[in-house]
């Protein structure tokens, strides 16, 4: 060995020297020839000395950004062709759900679903008894028998709802063809349950950052840590909805059955899909827009408190208070907020703050736009404003935790360590501008009977405030491409009103209490 290693270091010292010099030699070669190529071909702009140090396999748009939605797609691609950027035409729902129970249930596709606009089906265990509400939601389709595959057929059956959504397109597609009908080329497949809620707009501003080209499965894990470890921290909860690509939907389509054999006694379908796009090598992609809502009690602390990114999902609304007060079910109980979203879909619950200064006293006020206002009467950073206030409980044991964000206590008992709290009463375009703002407002939340209330100053102060009217510039969808900041804002109190105007912040500006 050792004898080896003398051998080869004479002989390559040897070669050593030579080897050196002509490489040196090359080096200088080269250089001349690169200094001789910017001499004659000067910086263009577009294919001169810059592309020397750009990275060859980027799309080289970085850095711009334009305000003007129409002017920005998704990048040149590898062949060069500019590829439209992903719209609701581009993506294929499939909603899964029992025909017995659909008439209950309906109400939340109802809330979401734009017949004409969208394509997709409900996916049924059986032939609905009566006629099918066609004019206001997906049409349905029954999928195919899955009690071969053991154990809970009913998870096979959902489980199967991306292959099946894929075959079905499939189907159409050489049908729209055979009659030289054409559509919009279908990107991705989305799934999701009978009660979820989805925002479609940011559904879309999402899938946007993603190359519908590769394999992505895109969602969320549940909220409660103990669901995530007794199921799995790395599959998206189906109630939630994920995303599929087309790529990985067609792959999909074609393992299920194996996986399903393999996979019976997982308890989910969103398990046994995890488990075969696993097999596949494909990775969740987390998006946190995406709520399985797997909470119990008042889900309030959770939507008053939305991290930056777009709202695509809630679900489970039936299992937790009415997230409104006052609203008789479930269902009216998120309209105010679906109604909110329609005006301005990227700033659903995005969070603002703002401090208001009056003689003896201090108020932290935040904003979950379409939702909520809360008012502090002390001064409190954005760092704490930021975390859920613990209104809720974990999902299977109802504990205090954990979740999978940090979450402060709310001291029920003491008046005064409790916001004051603002629900949506109205929401309306600005006129004014053209229609590219939005005026919310925010009233107060009724106290409990014979509640007390507490007698600080500041808190009195705040006593008198009974409305807040929010105004906000209408956020761009691509706004999501970007970099996530949090907006500013400033206020102004008005006898019983506090305005709040949000806007985009300065390049450095801070929200110091
Ligand atoms: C194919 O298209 C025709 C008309 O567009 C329609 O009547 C027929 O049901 C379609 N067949 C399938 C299998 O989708
Ligand atoms: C309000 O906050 C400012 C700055 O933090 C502080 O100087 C002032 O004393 C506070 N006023 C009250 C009434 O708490
Ligand atoms: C609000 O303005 C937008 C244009 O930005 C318009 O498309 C929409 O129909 C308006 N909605 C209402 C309820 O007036």
């Amino acid at each position: 060995m050792q004898k080896k290693w003398r051998v080869m270091r004479v002989g390559g010292g040897g070669g050593g020297g030579r080897c050196v010099a002509v490489s040196v030699s090359i080096l200088i070669a080269a250089t001349l020839a690169f200094l001789a190529y910017v001499a004659f071909f000067p910086d263009d702009g577009a294919g001169g000395l810059s592309r020397w140090w750009r990275c060859q396999g980027c799309a080289g748009s970085a850095g711009k950004f334009s305000f003007d939605e129409t002017g920005v797609t998704d990048g040149p691609t590898a062949g060069g062709a500019v590829r439209a950027p992903t719209t609701l035409s581009n993506i294929v729902f499939g909603i899964g759900a029992s025909a017995r129970t659909w008439d209950q249930r309906r109400g939340y596709a109802e809330l979401w679903w734009r017949p004409g606009q969208m394509r997709g089906h409900v996916w049924l265990d059986e032939q609905p008894v009566g006629p099918w509400p066609a004019a206001t939601c997906p049409p349905y389709r029954v999928s195919a028998e899955a009690s071969r595959f053991g154990n809970r057929a009913s998870a096979s059956r959902m489980a199967r709802i991306v292959a099946d959504s894929f075959l079905a397109i499939a189907a159409e597609i050489a049908n729209d063809t055979a009659s030289g009908e054409g559509r919009d080329e279908v990107r991705w497949f989305v799934m999701g349950d009978d009660d979820t809620v989805f925002f479609p707009d940011n559904l879309v501003a999402v899938l946007r950052k993603y190359d519908h080209e590769e394999m992505y499965y895109v969602g969320a894990p549940s909220e409660s840590v103990e669901q995530d470890v007794m199921h799995s921290y790395g599959m998206a909860f189906g109630g939630g909805g994920f995303a599929v690509s087309r790529p990985a939907a067609a792959e999909l389509a074609k393992a299920i059955n194996g996986c399903l054999d393999r996979y019976s006694h997982f308890y989910g379908s969103d398990q046994r899909v995890q488990a075969c796009l696993s097999e596949l090598g494909i990775p969740l992609t987390r998006e946190a827009g995406f709520h399985q809502v797997d909470l119990r009690g008042d889900a309030y602390g959770m939507l008053a408190a939305h991290p930056v990114a777009p709202l695509v999902s809630l679900h489970h609304l039936d299992h937790v208070e009415h997230i409104s007060p006052g609203a008789r079910t479930p269902l009216d109980a998120v309209r105010p907020l679906v109604g909110a979203s329609r005006l301005d879909p990227a700033r659903s619950l995005q969070q603002a703050f703002c401090y208001q200064r009056g003689p003896g006293y201090n108020w932290s006020v935040s904003v979950s736009w379409g939702y909520t206002v809360q008012v502090y009467p002390w001064a409190m950073a954005p760092h704490e404003l930021e975390v859920p206030l613990r209104t809720f409980r974990t999902w299977r044991s109802w504990a205090d935790g954990p979740f999978v964000f940090n979450t402060r206590p709310l001291s029920r008992d003491d008046a005064c360590a409790q916001p004051a709290v603002f629900f949506l009463r109205r929401a309306r375009n600005e006129t004014s501008g053209g229609g590219r703002a939005t005026v919310t407002e925010y009233a107060r939340r009724a106290a409990k009977p014979g509640a007390k209330e507490c007698d600080r100053p500041s808190f009195r102060a705040a006593s008198t405030v009974q409305m807040i009217r929010v105004f906000a510039p209408k956020m761009c969808p691509n706004d999501w491409k970007r970099a996530p900041r949090r907006q500013c804002c400033r206020t102004k109190k008005t006898r019983s009103v506090l305005e709040m105007r949000i806007r985009y912040c300065g390049r450095g500006e801070l929200t110091t209490p």
